[in-house]
């Protein structure tokens, strides 16, 4: 690589700007105050859902659609038995449990954005499903379900974004039956270290830049990815909260070097 050739002491001023603000920002994000407002979670998500599915796909190299059939395949639903999937935006994982049951269980997919649910409908149309999966406009903080309702209780990458999370685990444990499963997949930081460095590199400097231009989106959703990743609790202290809702057995796998990671707890 050719020396950086400074040719005026204000170049070389900037350029070390440039490098300590990357350095701060890589290691001051998690102290960044965050807005989880229901407000501006549906305004964020509301603006990106259009290109929710793509920019999905196109971020994480489509390693998306495999966490999420991992964790169809870990929770092996039985056919015949209801399931929920909250915060489910525009239904990806609900659909992968419709595939896996074959359309024999009920499904509801659950959300408070309404244009990621308009879209989930588009896919159902499109996929020829009937009414076994159904798409419901709910807060995950106040689920409109009676107790016990269902065997599985999902949510997949959606957790992090609900203002109160201990809140959220406790309706989720609330609507699920006794001796069914509540799983949660979320992002979370691996902890190889060579790994770790390239990866928070990638997903606060890279990513956000990316996903802004791409989505075209004022609302900094790519911003506010990293930032409430690294603010939110992962492994050990992730599986701790679902057991302070009363959820027993919780295991938890790190997937494709620990960017997410799936928890399971049984009521
Ligand atoms: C990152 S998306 C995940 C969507 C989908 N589960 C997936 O795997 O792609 C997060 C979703 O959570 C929803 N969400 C966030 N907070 C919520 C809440 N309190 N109640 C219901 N939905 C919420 C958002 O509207 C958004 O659709």
């Amino acid at each position: 690589m050719p020396p950086v050739d400074f040719t005026s002491s204000r170049q070389a001023a900037a350029f070390f700007r440039i490098i300590a603000r990357l350095a701060y920002e890589t290691t001051h994000m998690s102290t960044t105050t965050i807005d989880k407002s229901n407000e501006r979670v549906q305004r964020m998500f509301g603006e990106i859902a259009p290109n929710y599915d793509r920019m999905n796909h196109l971020l994480s190299m489509n390693v998306d659609r495999y966490w999420r059939s991992w964790t169809v395949r870990k929770l092996a639903p039985v056919p015949g038995e209801p399931i929920l999937d909250i915060c489910t935006g525009t239904g990806d994982l609900a659909l992968a449990f419709h595939r896996a049951t074959g359309g024999k269980s009920e499904i509801v997919a659950a959300d408070f954005c309404r244009e990621m649910l308009e879209i989930g409908c588009q896919k159902q149309e499109r996929a020829r499903i009937g009414r076994e999966l159904s798409f419901v406009e709910a807060d995950a903080q106040n689920l409109p379900f009676e107790d016990d309702r269902f065997a599985i209780v999902s949510v997949a990458f959606g957790l992090r974004n609900v203002a109160d999370t201990n809140r959220g685990l406790a309706e989720m444990a609330r609507v699920c039956r006794p001796g069914g499963q509540v799983a949660v997949l979320e992002f979370s930081t691996p902890r190889w270290q060579p790994f770790r460095g390239m990866y928070l590199w990638y997903f606060k400097n890279i990513l956000p830049r990316v996903g802004q231009w791409f989505a075209r989106n004022s609302s900094s959703a790519y911003e506010y990815l990293p930032a409430t990743v690294a603010a939110f609790p992962d492994g050990e202290a992730l599986a701790e909260r679902m057991r302070g809702v009363g959820l027993k057995n919780v295991k938890f796998w790190p997937l494709t070097g620990g960017i997410a990671t799936l928890y399971v707890g049984r009521k």
